[in-house]
């Protein structure tokens, strides 16, 4: 319906007015593109009706109810609330009888569907349902019969819907249907019932019917009698697709119709099993009749050539979608052929392309979607240069879900009243310049699910020419940026819609915007955008009063963003302004609220107040907040703990906003540092990780020390006590209990970079001995070796005794060569010093010392 609708509109509004244009191009995606199952969104829950046992469920304002209840519901429900749609579904219900419906006089719609028990249905039980316009009884698989007075009382009703249901016979339902009871039907759908015949006298109980369109589809019908149709005169359209219908039989009845002077406009012959062409009797007899729109899809026609078709001259719109076409006839639709031809179907055919328009002149409206082949025989779908140069009066061009690689300047040459052009979920990865600068009229353009910023980005020349473009849908088509020296935007000032959802924009400048003075719906959702940083809305002027930042990763209000929807929700006129932010990562933390909390407190104005108020969007961390809504962490910011982190973050901002250079000199001072003191940094991340290690094995509880060490000491000293080195390892290694010593000078490989060897031995020894004389004092590398030790000890104190540092002074040690790490240790530390008289007293202690147990 919906269909007809809007082909009416692009039929005779010669120009679609702004406003419809987008509505228009839904319904038409809707109806024409891919029809969708229309999903009742029904929230409230009416619970079970305790009378019927029927579970019941509304939608918001209660306009719409559906009830249902596969094993309970066994009468018809009683509805308390005053809805104008109600559907009855999947029950049990039996017998709806006489004075159940009658508090239901307020219904418009009722539709009792899929009751597969339903069997008998009473007479007179609508008689008080004198406003219903619509009714369905539907899927009703044991219902067989319907009274002739069963709908008595529907004065009004406009539509009688009674698909797939038990009939078997149309003479036992058509008496049902007498003008005198619905004095206002206008549509009958008796479609899916297994009618096989309609008979002479099938429709003579509605002589004086109102009825306009009648539907038989998939009626299994092998036989109508040329004369039946004749009781409906002010019959137009007519369904009696998917049967078994010859094109004699077809013929015959549209030929006594057209003698009775009915007027038939419209003619659904889908799925009639016609294979090979149109069947040429039956195309002339129906370019003799009035019809007007000739459906003729789902039969198969593969090539479709210049003698397909004889002259028609009524035919205003011809659907041959999936008819199997692999060619068309470059004269098929010629405009001497079909010289009033305004809408043509070709959609979901295998054609590879188009090489010379093989259309009427006068075509509003051109669909050559869904050409690609199937997923196993893909084909790639050709324009040639000029093919639509004769296409003049074209509107709308739909060439959606064909594979298109390439679009070039020369393709859409002609079309220069194109108001609508689709390509949608192709495979477009090149756009030449000027492509669209034919289209001098282009309203919209949608490019949506194409890989366009695969090999190329867009530039300004591609989109040259588009001055007149109203809605731009560039969804999914891989884009990471604009950029303002070639700004593709400045190419269509009239724009009004602009649809980049699903990209991956994480920035749009003011610049990018500035060209999009009439904008009005920016649909910016689930791509990367982050907080910005500076005022995009105000600085540009451009004031959509529709923004959608869904799914984006917006995690704060910077101040311009908070300025932005400020200027957005300033009064402007009397639309209604939406800004969508939910699905972001809202962090509500002070840190991330507080600036903007506080400026909301001193400076929103109400509009913003209660924008963010009402609004649903939620924080996504920190985890006592994730799921909520920022509008309660705001209500529930306790001032004074934020100011604290707010004085924090002012110094943060300090640092942030210091001049680059300080950044730069401090980056540069870093780089020195790390280069000088590289030994260092190493050393000091070995000790970091093995403080890590320690803390962990800490951490890990049992006993501390399992480390199997490779060394028993570490001894470091200088080379001045080199002869004493050597007598100590001579009594200690060659003694027992045999100690293992790693001295440098003689365990170190030749080679291996020298300070990370000591790193690496002192942590493989279970002690180190510092050998401590004037000379280890003054030695830098000495000292650097006790700090090692010292950093060593200290990152290694974890409560037991053990102790790794092991002082042996030799001689006296002058202070003032003593660091202070030394002094610190010879001042708290028991230390060995070296008696050349005590020998072996001394290597006793030592040895002591190195064999305690850990
Ligand atoms: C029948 O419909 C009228 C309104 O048209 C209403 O006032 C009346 O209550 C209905 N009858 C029953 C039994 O509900
Ligand atoms: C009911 O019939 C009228 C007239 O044929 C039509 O315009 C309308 O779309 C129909 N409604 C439904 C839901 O079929
Ligand atoms: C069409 O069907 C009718 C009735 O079934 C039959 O008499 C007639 O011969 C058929 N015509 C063709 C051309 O098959
Ligand atoms: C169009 O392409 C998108 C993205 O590839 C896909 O999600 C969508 O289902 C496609 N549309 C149809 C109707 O197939
Ligand atoms: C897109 O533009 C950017 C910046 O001008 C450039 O660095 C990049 O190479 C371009 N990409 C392609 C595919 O041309
Ligand atoms: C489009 O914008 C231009 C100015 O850039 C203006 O002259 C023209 O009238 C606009 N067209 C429409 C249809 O609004
Ligand atoms: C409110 O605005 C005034 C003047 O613009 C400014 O000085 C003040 O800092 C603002 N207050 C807050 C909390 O940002």
């Amino acid at each position: 319906m919906l269909l007809v609708h809007c082909l009416w509109l692009l039929l005779y509004n010669v120009h679609i007015s702004r406003g419809d244009l987008i509505e228009v191009y839904k319904e038409l995606s809707h109806t024409i593109l891919y029809p969708q199952e229309k999903s009742d969104d029904l929230p409230v829950e009416l619970g079970q009706d305790d009378y019927s046992g029927c579970i019941c469920r509304a939608s918001k304002q209660n306009g719409v109810v559906v009830c249902f209840g596969n094993y309970e519901c066994r009468m018809f429900p009683k509805i308390k609330v005053k809805c104008e749609f109600l559907r009855v579904r999947t029950t049990v219900i039996t017998n709806i009888r006489k004075g159940h419906l009658d508090s239901l006089y307020f219904l418009k719609v009722l539709e009792i569907e899929a009751n597969h028990q339903l069997r008998h249905i009473e007479a007179g039980v609508f008689k008080n349902l004198t406003s219903l316009q619509q009714l369905s009884i539907s899927y009703n698989t044991h219902l067989h019969s319907i009274d002739e007075h069963t709908f008595i009382g529907l004065v009004n009703l406009r539509n009688l819907t009674l698909v797939n249901n038990g009939f078997t016979n149309i003479l036992a339902i058509t008496p049902a249907f007498k003008p005198s009871i619905l004095p206002a039907l206008r549509g009958l759908d008796i479609s899916e019932n297994a009618f096989e015949i309609i008979p002479e006298d099938a429709f003579v109980p509605m002589k004086g019917t109102t009825l306009m369109k009648l539907d038989l589809n998939l009626c299994r019908l092998d036989f109508i009698h040329p004369k039946s149709f004749l009781p409906l005169k002010n019959l137009r359209e007519l369904h009696i697709g998917e049967n078994d219908l010859n094109s004699t039989l077809i013929g015959d009845f549209l030929l006594k119709m057209k003698d009775e002077r009915i007027y038939l406009m419209y003619l659904d012959l889908s799925g009639m099993g016609f294979r090979k062409n149109p069947p040429r009797d039956l195309m002339e007899i129906i370019a003799e009749t009035s019809v007007r729109r000739l459906i003729l899809s789902h039969n198969q026609f593969e090539f479709i050539d210049d003698d397909s078709f004889p002259k028609m001259e009524n035919i205003e719109l011809m659907d041959l979608r999936k008819v199997l076409a692999m060619q068309i006839g470059s004269n098929a639709f010629n405009p001497h052929k079909f010289p009033n031809l305004k809408l043509l179907l070709l959609s979901g055919n295998n054609l590879p392309g188009l090489h010379k328009a093989p259309f009427s002149d006068q075509l509003l409206f051109l669909d050559l979607s869904d050409n690609k082949g199937s997923p196993t025989n893909p084909m790639y779908y050709e324009i040639d240069r000029n093919t639509f140069v004769q296409s003049k009066e074209l509107k709308i061009l739909n060439l959606a879900f064909n594979r298109i690689r390439a679009i070039f300047e020369y393709t859409f040459r002609g079309l220069e009243n194109l108001q609508i052009l689709s390509m949608e979920n192709g495979t477009l990865y090149h756009i030449g310049d000027k492509s669209f600068k034919p289209l001098k009229r282009l309203e919209m353009l949608n490019l949506a699910n194409n890989p366009l910023e695969q090999n190329e980005n867009l530039t300004s020349s591609m989109f040259d020419g588009l001055n007149d473009l109203k809605i731009l849908i560039l969804e999914n088509c891989g884009i990471k940026r604009f950029y303002d020296d070639d700004n593709i935007f400045e190419m269509m000032p009239n724009l009004t819609h602009l649809v980049l959802r699903n990209n991956q924009l994480y920035y749009i400048s003011a610049e990018t915007l500035k060209p999009l003075k009439l904008l009005k719906v920016l649909d910016l959702s689930e791509n990367l955008f982050v907080s910005w940083w500076q005022p995009l809305f105000l600085a540009s002027g451009v004031k959509p009063i529709t923004l959608n930042l869904k799914n984006n990763k917006l995690s704060h209000f910077s101040m311009s963003m908070i300025q932005d929807i400020s200027y957005l929700l300033e009064n402007n006129g009397n639309s209604r302004i939406e800004i969508e932010l939910m699905d972001n990562i809202f962090i509500c933390d002070c840190s991330s609220m507080y600036k903007m909390y506080s400026w909301l407190q001193a400076n929103g104005s109400e509009v913003l107040r209660k924008f963010i108020q009402s609004s649903k969007f939620q924080c996504s961390s920190p985890d006592i907040w994730e799921d909520k809504r920022v509008a309660d962490y705001l209500s529930s910011i306790k001032t004074l703990r934020c100011l604290m982190t707010e004085k924090m973050t002012n110094i943060m901002y300090l640092v942030w906003t210091a001049p680059s250079l300080v950044a730069v000199a401090l980056i540069l001072f870093i780089i020195v540092f790390i280069f000088k003191f590289k030994t260092y940094i190493r050393y000091w991340m070995f000790l970091a990780k093995l403080a890590l290690g320690r803390n962990f094995r800490r951490k890990s509880g049992k006993h501390v020390e399992t480390k199997d060490y490779k060394y028993d000491a570490f001894i470091s000293y200088c080379s001045e006590d080199r002869d004493f080195v050597v007598h100590m390892i001579n009594n200690l290694e060659l003694e027992p209990p045999f100690l293992k010593l790693c001295v440098y000078e003689r365990d170190f490989d030749i080679g291996s970079f020298i300070s990370e060897a000591v790193l690496k031995s002192v942590n493989e020894s279970k002690y180190v001995i510092l050998v401590i004389s004037n000379g280890f004092a003054k030695s830098q590398w000495c000292r650097w070796e006790t700090q090692l030790a010292e950093y060593h000890r200290i990152f290694l104190e974890d409560g037991t005794s053990y102790d790794p540092l092991v002082l042996v002074r030799i001689g006296d040690v002058q202070n003032k060569y003593l660091t202070t790490t030394l002094k610190y240790l010879l001042k708290t530390k028991i230390y060995h010093t070296w008696d050349e008289n005590n020998q072996d007293e001394f290597w006793k202690k030592l040895r002591n010392v190195l064999t305690r147990k850990i």
